[in-house]
C-alpha cells in the first residue's frame, strides 16, 4: 500500500509513523484510518520492530481532529450503518500488542486526543493542547474520549472539558496525568524515537505483557488484575529471556534478547 496521508520510516528496532496532513493540521479522514491501520498492522507483524511512535508533521498540530469536511454532509445512517469510527478502536488499539508511544507536536483535538489517548503513553511537546471540542459541533467524542479522558484525568476535569470544549495546556495534562511527560516542541521526535528505543531494548515478549497487564487495569476487577497479572508473570518466567536476564544481571553485562 502506497501512502497518502502518513508517513512511515524504520530506525533500527523502532517504527516512526507521522500523520502528514499539515494543511488540515493532520485532520483524520477515512484514508488517514485506512493508512494507519495498514502500517500498524505492518508494525505488528514485522518481527525485527519493537516500539513505534506515532506523531503529527509540523510543529503545529498532533491532529485536530477527525475530518469534519468529510463528515459535514454524511447522513446519520450511514455513520450508523457503517459504524462509524469502529475501527479505530478496534483496529489501533485492540490489534496492536507491541507498544507504541503517542509524541505530541500540538492540537490534539477530538478524534486527535483520542487517537493519542488509544497509545500506551503520551510524550508532549511543551506547546501541546488537548481538548474534546466536539459539543461544540452538536455532537459528543466518538472514538473513545468521555471513556479513555475520564479514565486518565477522572470524573471533573473530563466532565469539564467535554462540556465546554476548553483545551487543556500540555503543564495541565502533565499535572493531571494525561500525559507521561513533556518536553520542548523542537526534542520531541528525538526524544520519543530514543524512549522507545529504550523500550525496543527490552526483552520482547516481557513488554508486550508489562503493555498487558497495565491495560487490564482499565479492563476489568481489581482481583481479576491481580490474577492476569500473576499469570503473565508466571509465563514469563517460563522464557528464555528470563533466564538471560537474570543471568545478566548476576554476570553484570547486557541482557542478549531472543523474544522466546
Ligand atoms: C477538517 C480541519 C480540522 C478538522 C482544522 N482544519 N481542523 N479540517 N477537520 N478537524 C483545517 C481548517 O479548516 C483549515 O483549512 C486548516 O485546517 C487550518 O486550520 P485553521 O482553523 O485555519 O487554524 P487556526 O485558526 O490556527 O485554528 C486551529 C484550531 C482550529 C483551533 C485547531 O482549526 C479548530 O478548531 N479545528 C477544529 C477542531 C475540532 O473541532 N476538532 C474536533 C473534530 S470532531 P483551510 O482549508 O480553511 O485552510 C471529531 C469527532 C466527532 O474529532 C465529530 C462528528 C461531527
Amino acid at each position: 500500500m502506497t501512502y497518502e496521508t502518513i508517513l512511515t520510516e524504520t530506525r533500527g528496532a523502532v517504527t516512526l509513523i507521522t500523520l502528514n496532513r499539515p494543511k488540515s493540521l493532520n485532520a483524520l479522514n477515512s484514508t488517514v484510518l485506512a493508512e494507519l491501520t495498514d502500517a500498524f498492522a505492518k508494525f505488528e507483524a514485522d518481527g525485527s520492530q519493537l516500539c513505534a511512535v506515532l506523531t503529527g508533521s509540523g510543529d503545529k498540530a498532533f491532529a485536530a481532529g477527525a475530518d469534519i469536511k468529510e463528515m459535514s454532509d454524511k447522513p446519520a445512517a450511514d455513520f450508523y450503518i457503517e459504524d462509524f469510527f469502529a475501527g479505530w478502536t478496534a483496529d489501533i488499539v485492540k490489534k496492536v500488542r507491541k507498544p507504541w508511544i503517542a509524541a505530541v507536536n500540538g492540537f490534539a483535538l477530538g478524534g486527535g486526543c483520542e487517537l493519542a489517548m488509544m497509545a500506551d503513553f503520551i510524550i508532549a511537546a511543551d506547546t501541546a493542547k488537548f481538548g474534546q471540542p466536539e459539543i461544540k459541533l452538536g455532537v459528543g467524542p466518538g472514538m473513545g474520549g468521555s471513556q479513555r479522558l475520564t479514565r486518565a484525568v477522572g470524573k471533573s476535569k473530563a466532565m469539564e472539558m467535554c462540556l465546554t470544549g476548553r483545551m487543556m495546556d500540555a503543564e495541565e495534562a502533565e499535572r493531571s496525568g494525561l500525559v507521561a511527560r513533556i518536553v520542548p516542541l523542537g526534542e520531541l521526535v528525538d526524544d520519543a524515537m530514543k524512549t522507545a528505543a529504550t523500550i525496543a531494548g527490552m526483552p520482547p515478549l516481557a513488554a508486550m505483557m508489562n503493555k498487558e497487564m497495565v491495560n487490564t487495569a482499565f479492563e476489568t476487577t481489581l482481583d481479576q488484575g491481580l490474577i492476569a497479572e500473576r499469570r503473565m508473570f508466571q509465563v514469563l518466567t517460563a522464557t528464555g529471556d528470563k533466564d538471560e536476564g537474570m543471568a545478566a544481571f548476576v554476570e553484570k553485562r547486557a541482557g542478549n534478547w531472543k523474544g522466546r
